[in-house]
């Protein structure tokens, strides 16, 4: 069962970053099902490590959209990014400490991250950027 499915509100119309949330979309759903079918192991340190470095590069890559925009709420959204990225830090943390992987709270984090953050955060930069366009 995949914690996130894909959906056509989420594309914000810059094709570099929906081609990302995608490809992260996919990463934590084949994370996010290895460890309910498998609870954590081995591979569980490198999916945290590699959906660590995927978004941080994706993070930047939308905050350096927004530096050269001139984006009015980059400061927010900036935040935002870093608070999620505290939150995986801390479950890697974890992780790497009692050999064990907070499922739970991992999937709360990212699905609240996709909803919300792709709601509000993305989709306004997205209407910026059109307006930016018109
Ligand atoms: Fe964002
Ligand atoms: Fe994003």
């Amino acid at each position: 069962m995949s914690l996130i499915e894909w959906k056509d509100s989420y594309a914000i119309g810059i094709p570099a970053v929906d081609y990302e949330h995608q490809g992260l979309i996919s990463l934590i759903n084949e994370l996010y099902d290895d460890l309910i079918q498998r609870g954590a192991n081995e591979r569980t340190h490198r999916f945290l490590g590699e959906l660590f470095t995927k978004i941080s590069a994706h993070f930047a890559l939308e905050e350096e959209v927004m530096r050269d925009l001139g984006y009015d709420e980059l400061a927010e959204h900036k935040e935002d990014h870093e608070t999620l990225l505290d939150g995986i830090r801390d479950i890697m943390d974890l992780a790497e400490r009692e050999n064990s992987c907070d499922e739970q709270r991992l999937g709360g984090l990212l699905d609240t991250w996709f909803g919300e953050h792709f709601r509000n955060r993305d989709a306004r930069l997205h209407s910026f950027l059109n307006q930016k366009k018109n």
